[in-house]
């Protein structure tokens, strides 16, 4: 496994990977690394010749300055595990060789980014996007590889990609989870113990609401899960959001759409934990 840390480095690279006629699988990180990423490695080692993985703690996409402060980094670890998987290339640039010049690009993804993330985190998507399209320009890959868990992510990079005409499909991967039901987040090291030990109960109520949601109109459900998250003492509900998984716009009965998912963000203290389910009509 070789390491990356220049921009032009890692377009020689691939530029005589491709002269091989090699395809290339991408699967960007901030690293600090579990299983939900690990499980992106393995689909995108199953479908390319090269993966390549980057390793970069984005500064832009934090709104919260604490947040990007704590976010957990041990490359020594994130490299042996990407080792074991056999990944090809791990790309890790530091801020100074991604942003030069402080980046100035503004990106407009209609609805799709001012709801939800879009609305809490403020610049978020920007610096998600903008980060993204950096990595597309640089490693021009195949194919890239998304987590669902973070589905407005997701939705957002798929529209970045149409918009400006990347050549490059994304593949969208399943939330992997602990076996309590928590879905795996490198936050997730940050709770403490009483934190954690509670914390799969945003899971357990999704399922619930799924279980359920016939017996309830989509106001009736969101109330519902409202109610039942803010029961727990150790948190507090930032958003539950029942939206068209396409456009995600809210709906407002079942009958509108056929493809919906709930979107929640719940904080335990300080730590903002983010989850999904599908609702398959
Ligand atoms: P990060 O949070 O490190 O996540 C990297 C990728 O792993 C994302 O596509 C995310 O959705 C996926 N992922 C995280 N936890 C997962 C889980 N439990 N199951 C399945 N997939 C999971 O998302 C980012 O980094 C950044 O925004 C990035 C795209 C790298 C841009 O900076």
């Amino acid at each position: 496994m070789k390491i990356i840390y220049k921009r032009s480095d890692i377009k020689d690279k691939v530029k005589a990977l491709k002269a091989n006629g090699l395809t290339i699988g991408f699967v960007p990180t901030m690293g600090a690394l579990h299983q939900g990423h690990l499980s992106l490695i393995k689909k995108a080692k199953l479908q390319n010749d090269i993966v390549i993985c980057s390793i970069f703690v984005n500064p832009i996409q934090f709104n919260n300055q604490q947040d990007l402060e704590k976010y957990p980094r041990d490359y020594e670890s994130d490299l042996k595990k990407l080792e074991n998987l056999d990944c090809d290339l791990v790309f890790m640039p530091d801020v100074e060789e991604m942003y030069p010049e402080p980046p100035t690009q503004k990106y407009d993804f209609g609805f799709l980014d001012k709801v939800m993330e879009g609305k809490f985190r403020p610049g978020h998507f920007n610096g998600v996007a903008t980060v993204v399209h950096k990595f597309f320009d640089i490693i021009e890959p195949d194919k890239a590889y998304f987590g669902e868990k973070d589905f407005q992510q997701l939705t957002i990079i798929k529209r970045l990609v149409k918009d400006y005409n990347i050549p490059v499909e994304i593949v969208p991967c399943p939330i992997v989870r602990e076996s309590d039901g928590l879905a795996m987040s490198s936050r997730n090291l940050r709770l403490t113990k009483e934190q954690r030990i509670q914390a799969p109960y945003i899971y357990q109520t999704l399922l619930k609401a799924k279980e359920n949601y016939k017996k309830f109109s989509v106001i009736e459900l969101k109330n519902w899960i409202k109610e039942e998250i803010n029961k727990n003492s150790f948190m507090k509900l930032e958003y539950v959001e029942i939206v068209d998984m396409q456009t995600l716009h809210s709906v407002n009965n079942y009958n509108d759409i056929k493809n919906l998912i709930i979107c929640i963000v719940v904080f335990l203290g300080e730590i903002r934990l983010i989850d999904n389910i599908k609702l398959f009509y």
